[in-house]
């Protein structure tokens, strides 16, 4: 096993309902370091770019402008495996689906508004979090 890095956001229906802190204590208490963290608001084209490989599915579109709706709170993550540990941790896409004690499962509203995104594999964790973060800002 090996200490990774995983590029986490906390979406704007959680943000909006005040559940940073709850849900960041999901990742601690699964022994997920939070190195780097901001708040920010996306536009509708950086949500767009950050998303693009969903740029076909019917969804897009509502994707992005909730992305753009509201804040959203941008994290770095590292432990051992942390790609599939936070992935554990999140619960499946859609929350009908999670399991139980997970993030989704808590506190997902439905399959678009599912309060976390987490990358899904080494190469787009890497891509992920230079999107949002420069090297200097990441202090493990
Ligand atoms: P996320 O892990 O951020 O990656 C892509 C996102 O698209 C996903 O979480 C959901 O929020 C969203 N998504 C996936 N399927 C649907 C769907 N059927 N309708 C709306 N949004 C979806």
């Amino acid at each position: 096993m090996a200490t990774e890095r995983t590029l986490s956001i906390i979406k704007p229906d959680a943000t909006r309902r005040n559940l940073t802190g709850k849900i960041n204590a999901k990742f601690e208490d699964a022994g997920l370091r939070i190195i780097a963290q901001k708040r920010i608001q996306l536009t509708k084209a950086q949500a767009g770019e950050f998303y693009k490989v969903h740029a076909e599915r019917p969804f897009f579109d509502e994707l992005t402008t909730f992305m753009a709706s509201e804040p959203v709170v941008v994290q770095v993550l590292e432990g051992e495996s942390a790609i599939a540990k936070n992935r554990e941790v999140m619960g499946a896409t859609n929350p009908a689906e999670a399991e139980a004690g997970t993030i989704r499962a808590e506190f997902a509203e439905s399959v678009g508004e599912n309060s976390v995104h987490g990358s899904d594999a080494p190469e787009t964790a890497k891509e992920e979090i230079s999107f949002f973060f420069s090297g200097l800002e990441l202090v493990g």
